[in-house]
């Protein structure tokens, strides 16, 4: 079951906001209904975001040339609107930008369909590769608290934490996994849960704010998150949330893993600080199901992203690479050994 794909010149996706109660797909026929299910979260993850912009811009293409429209002209508002919908997530411009490329150097829309294709195939490749690279470096955890949602539904078929946490149980074991829901979306207990649960690995949803106690009484081997954006410096943008475990992990002393592919690495970012936040609709905290929760009144501030300054990160593990700083880490260097070593 892939998250995203393309069929019949239409791109297919899960709908996430309807899990893990409801397994739907939707076929979205125009870049416009696509960015529709960018914004609503339906498609989200940093990979499957950048299959989506790869794909948008495929579906701007095969429109301009079936309706003989300026390519160049709808190819250039497509990307726009595209890099807009979720400006945090690194990997939504990076896909956008590979069919880009491919169409400076003289594709046609065939061509831009091929690009979009091979960005889905290379997430599967990257995938893959930095799991086994993250349980090598984790080797010995059993106990791991992860954020959000770093599945398969954040990729196409595999995920990054989730790859590694699957590698875990798959190689060394885990004796527990520790998802925290992820306020205001439940990213954790909605999608993470139901993945880990399909793949039978024992695991338990705690809220947010249960994540440092339990990460301070010593019941936590080593926290493992995705990432939305890598800044030059290395540092890291990730659901919000998730700079809080940081600090825990620190204080307690445990590992804490970014795992990400390359294309989420933006060394056109300085630093943390440059990394634009998405701020979101307020009601996503002040209402649970569509029903106000919140005192009457009350305002919301619903940023969805927080950084994580490279300080705190043990590493961050790439498909070529464990690193600290993208800058100076050169690829195919593992120089990190395990902290259970
Ligand atoms: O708002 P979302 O659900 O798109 O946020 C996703 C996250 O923060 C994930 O942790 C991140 O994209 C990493 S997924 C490999």
């Amino acid at each position: 079951m892939r998250t995203i794909d393309w069929l019949d010149g239409s791109v297919r996706i899960i709908d996430q906001t309807r899990l893990p109660h409801t397994e739907t797909h939707v076929d979205v026929h125009d870049v416009e209904d696509l960015i529709v299910h960018i914004r609503s979260l339906a498609v989200r993850g940093a990979m499957a975001l950048g299959v989506a912009g790869a794909m948008g811009m495929a579906l701007a293409a095969t429109r301009a040339e079936r309706d003989h429209l300026d390519m160049d002209g709808e190819l250039a508002a497509a990307a726009r609107l595209l890099v807009e919908a979720r400006p945090t997530a690194a990997n939504l411009a990076w896909g956008v930008g590979e069919i880009q490329k491919v169409r400076a150097a003289g594709a046609d829309a065939a061509g831009i369909v091929a690009a979009a294709l091979a960005v889905r195939d290379a997430d599967l490749d990257a995938n893959s590769a930095l799991s086994e690279r993250g349980a090598r470096l984790l080797a010995g955890a059993r106990r791991i608290l992860t954020h959000c949602n770093a599945g398969a539904l954040a990729g196409v078929e595999y995920g990054t934490a989730l790859g590694v946490i699957g590698r875990l149980h798959a190689t060394t074991g885990l004796d527990m996994v520790y998802v925290c829901e992820t306020r205001p979306l439940l990213q954790g207990s909605r999608l993470t849960a139901w993945e880990l649960g399909r793949h039978g690995i024992a695991h338990r949803v705690i809220v947010d704010s249960a994540a440092a106690g339990l990460i301070l009484a010593g019941d936590v081997d080593a926290v493992v998150v995705g990432a939305d954006r890598v800044a030059a410096n290395g540092d890291v943008a990730n659901k919000v949330g998730t700079l809080g475990h940081a600090l825990a992990a620190r204080h307690a002393g445990i590992p804490f893993v970014v795992a990400a592919p390359e294309s989420t690495i933006d060394l056109g970012t300085p630093t943390g600080s440059d990394i634009p936040i998405e701020i979101r609709d307020e009601r996503e905290v002040l209402e649970i199901d569509g029903r106000r929760v919140a005192a009457p009144g009350s305002l919301g501030w619903n940023p969805a992203f927080d950084i994580t300054p490279s300080a705190l990160v043990t590493a961050i593990v790439t498909e070529h690479r464990s690193l600290n700083d993208p800058r100076n880490d050169p690829r195919d260097d593992s120089r990190h050994p395990s902290p259970h070593d």
